[in-house]
């Protein structure tokens, strides 16, 4: 989904003999998707990326389910989460089906005494609170808050974060994450409708190859397993690569909002989707302009979608008692809409300068223990008065 780049030194021509000055060859390892059937980009080792010294015994991540299957309003209180020194052990799952695993997490400390891959899903890193870089064998990139980072499944990275006080909303997906198919020519490109464009897109900085002989541990993330593979070389000893594979960073405050003369539906604030979920920004506005407009939402029977918001910032018109890092859960089969009072008190409101995340998934979400740790009670009533 992303879009052709190249950094560092390529050879003229793929799958060719590429020397350096002593006449040694590099290495050249394809990073494909969806098979060979869809993006991919071309990398260029120093060495060879299959030299492993040996490997540990799995361990497995659990993932406790408290509540498979539930109908009623919810409400979570994200911040409440227990942070933690560990970047891996920071992050909780709280709600998640077999497309998309959503997590939250407080890492005090960053990845740099090992290297991490998820190979089973791409990640959608939304930073709350928090400063650093991310470093990959493509290169690096510097993000803050609001950003959404992407890293594609199966890339290789360590986290370096400014202080100790980090949030993050990570979603899992177990299918590649795009730009919504509507907003995307025929032949790849953002349209001129498109809420963003290329030119929003973060990439990679490269930097200079690691030549590194040694014990470099990438711990893998595979089938609800954690694997230990320890690799005789460092993995960023790339001096090149091009492709349409790799980790960018797009900034929810980049996010163009798309407004009307009555309410919107929630689809103009899509901004990424995978197979059965899409991920939504809801960014400072103009609200509605017809003379009779309503600017909080109208009630709403969602009857085939679990409709999950993380509240980040700015004030919330249709909701009550909402903090920063509160998340609500609608599930599909029940409908909601505005408190009681929120309506009128909306009427003549010019804008809203709130900020959220929403995602909507296709099939219902379990909750897991750590959800109920920071549930909110009485949610499920609070529109009973
Ligand atoms: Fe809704």
């Amino acid at each position: 989904m992303a879009h052709y780049i190249s950094r560092g030194t390529i050879p003229e021509k793929r799958h060719t003999q590429f020397r350096n000055a002593a006449g040694k060859l590099y290495s050249e390892e394809l990073v494909s998707t969806e098979g060979f059937s869809s993006d991919y980009s071309l990398l260029y080792h120093i060495h060879p990326p299959t030299r492993i010294l040996q490997t540990d015994l799995p361990a497995a991540i659990d993932i406790r389910i408290a509540e498979e299957k539930m109908l009623k309003h919810r409400s979570f209180d994200g911040f409440k989460l227990i942070a933690q020194d560990d970047y891996l052990n920071s992050r909780k799952p709280i709600l998640v089906n077999k497309d998309v695993h959503i997590s939250l997490a407080a890492p005090k400390q960053s990845l740099t005494r090992y290297f991490y891959k998820n190979a089973d899903a791409d990640e959608l890193i939304f930073v709350h609170e928090g400063n650093g870089k991310i470093t990959t064998v493509y290169g690096e990139l510097e993000f803050g808050y609001g950003d959404y980072i992407h890293i594609p499944r199966g890339t290789i990275y360590q986290v370096q974060f400014e202080k100790e006080t980090n949030r993050l909303f990570i979603v899992e997906s177990f299918s590649p994450i795009r730009y919504p198919k509507k907003y995307v020519s025929r032949y790849g490109q953002l349209l001129e409708n498109s809420p963003y464009c290329e030119r929003d897109m973060r990439t990679p900085v490269f930097t200079e190859a690691r030549d590194e002989t040694g014990d470099f541990l990438v711990r893998i993330k595979k089938q609800g397993m954690l694997y230990g593979i320890h690799y005789g070389n460092h993995p960023f000893d790339v001096v090149g690569w091009d492709g349409c594979c790799y980790p960018y960073i797009f900034s929810i405050h980049n996010f163009e909002p798309i407004t009307g003369r009555v309410h919107q539906p929630p689809p103009v604030h899509i901004t990424f989707e995978g197979n059965n979920f899409v991920v939504c920004s809801f960014v400072p506005r103009l609200f509605d302009y017809h003379p009779l407009s309503i600017p909080v939402p109208y009630n709403h029977s969602n009857i085939d979608s679990d409709e999950l918001l993380y509240y980040v910032d700015g004030n919330f018109m249709s909701r009550e008692n909402v903090t920063k890092g509160m998340m609500t859960l609608h599930p599909a089969g029940i409908p909601h809409g505005p408190h009681p009072g929120t309506v009128e008190k909306s009427l003549g409101a010019k804008e809203t300068r709130e900020l959220a995340v929403m995602v909507d998934t296709f099939h219902p979400l379990s909750l897991t223990d750590t959800a109920l740790a920071i549930e909110n009670a009485g949610y499920t009533t609070s529109w009973n008065h």
